[in-house]
C-alpha cells in the first residue's frame, strides 16, 4: 500500500504546491491557501484509497474542502474496494511565506491506516523537536538549558556550536533569552514550525532543535514525517480556556495536559508523508516556472518500508519540442 500511495500523494502535495506557487508574493495569503486546497482536493479524488481527512481545514461548516471528516479519494465515485486511509493535510503550510515570498513554504500531508495520526484540534501546541541522535535525550518540561546541553552531548559539541529554531512570537520572549542565556544560537521564524521540524532530524540542514508553541495539526504532521527521519517530537496540548477543554472531550482526549511522544500523535504503523516546496526552503527547492514547464522538489517518506525520497520533478507543457535541462 505505502509505495503504490506514496508516489499517488506525490501527485496531491505536487499540484497544491504548483498551484499556491502562482500567487507567491501577491500578498494574498487566503488566496494562495484557496487555490492550493482546491488542487490538493481535486487530485485527491483520483487517488485510489477511501480516504477520511482526520486534520484538515476545520470543521465541516467552516470550510468548503478537506474539512474535518470528508471522504475523499477514488472510493468516493465508484465504490471499489480500495484501502481505507486517514489523511492529515496543510495544503499550504506557511500560507504568509507564499504570500511575501519568504522560504519554507510547504504543500503537505500525511497518511496511515484507520487510526494512525491522531485527531488533533486546532489548537496551539507545546514542542520540542529533536533528530535521531537526540532521541530520548530532551524532556518537555525541563530547563531550556538541561536540554541544550543534553542536545549537545549527544551531538558532541559545545551548546554554542546548536542552532535553535523558534517562531518570532510575543510568547516565546522567556524562551528566547533562556535559550540566549546558554550560548546557543537562535533561528528566528516568522512562520513554518513543521518545516523546520522536519530540518531538525535531517543531517545537514544546520538544525538541531525546534523549540516552542505552534499549531497542534503541524505538531502531528511533523510527528509523521519523524516517525519515518527517527526523530523526537514531545508535545502538549495548549489548553487555556473553557471552551477547549469541551472540545477535547468531544474529540475524546480524555487528559488535556498528557504529554505526547511521537508515536502518540502518529501512532500508525504504515505512515506515509509527503511535501513538496512552494517557496525555496531549507530542505526542498521552491516550484520554478520556465518556457516550457514546471519544476518541483519533493520529500516523499514511507514508514514501513523505509524509505525516504526525494523527488525532483519536470511537468512538461504539452508542446511537441519540449526540451528537458539538467538541474
Ligand atoms: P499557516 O500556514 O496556517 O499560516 O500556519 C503557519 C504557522 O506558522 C505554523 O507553522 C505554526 O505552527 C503556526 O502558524 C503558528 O501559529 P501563530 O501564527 O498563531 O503563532
Amino acid at each position: 500500500m505505502e509505495i503504490a500511495l506514496g508516489l499517488e500523494f506525490l501527485r496531491v502535495v505536487e499540484q497544491a504546491a504548483i498551484a499556491a506557487a502562482r500567487t507567491m508574493g501577491l500578498g494574498d495569503r487566503h488566496k494562495a491557501d484557496d487555490v492550493a486546497v482546491e488542487a490538493m482536493r481535486r487530485v485527491m479524488d483520483t487517488v485510489p484509497m477511501d480516504g477520511t481527512i482526520v486534520i484538515g481545514e476545520g470543521e465541516r461548516d467552516e470550510a468548503p474542502m478537506l474539512y474535518i471528516g470528508e471522504k475523499v479519494g477514488a472510493a468516493v465515485h465508484n465504490h471499489r474496494d480500495y484501502p481505507s486511509v486517514d489523511i492529515a493535510v496543510d495544503p499550504l503550510e506557511g500560507t504568509n511565506l507564499c504570500a511575501t515570498g519568504s522560504p519554507n513554504a510547504i504543500a503537505v500531508l500525511a497518511a496511515s491506516e484507520k487510526g494512525g495520526l491522531l485527531h488533533a484540534p486546532d489548537l496551539y501546541m507545546e514542542k520540542i523537536i529533536v533528530g535521531p541522535s537526540c532521541k530520548g535525550a530532551v524532556e518537555l518540561d525541563a530547563p531550556v538549558a538541561d536540554n541544550l546541553q543534553a542536545i549537545a552531548r549527544r551531538l558532541d559539541r559545545p551548546v554554542s556550536g546548536l542552532v535553535v529554531i523558534v517562531l518570532d512570537r510575543p510568547r516565546h520572549e522567556k524562551l528566547i533569552n533562556d535559550i540566549r542565556s546558554t550560548g546557543a544560537r537562535i533561528k528566528l521564524i516568522t512562520d513554518g514550525d513543521l518545516s523546520a521540524g522536519i530540518s531538525a532530524a535531517v543531517i545537514g540542514t544546520g538544525v538541531h532543535a525546534v523549540m516552542g508553541t505552534g499549531g497542534a495539526p503541524e505538531g502531528v504532521l511533523a510527528a509523521a514525517a519523524l516517525r519515518c527521519l527517527n526523530g523526537q517530537i514531545l508535545a502538549r496540548l495548549v489548553v487555556s480556556k473553557p471552551e477547549h477543554e469541551e472540545r477535547l472531550t468531544k474529540m475524546g482526549i480524555k487528559d488535556p495536559k498528557r504529554i505526547y511522544d511521537t508515536d502518540d500523535l502518529a501512532p500508525g504503523k504504515k505512515v506515509i508523508f509527503a511535501a513538496t516546496g512552494v517557496t525555496e526552503g531549507n530542505l526542498l527547492k521552491g516550484v520554478r516556472f520556465f518556457g516550457e514547464g514546471i519544476r518541483t522538489q519533493s520529500l516523499i517518506m514511507t514508514l514501513e518500508n523505509r524509505q525516504v525520497r526525494f523527488i525532483d520533478t519536470v511537468h512538461l507543457e504539452k508542446r511537441p519540442d519540449v526540451k528537458v535541462r539538467f538541474a
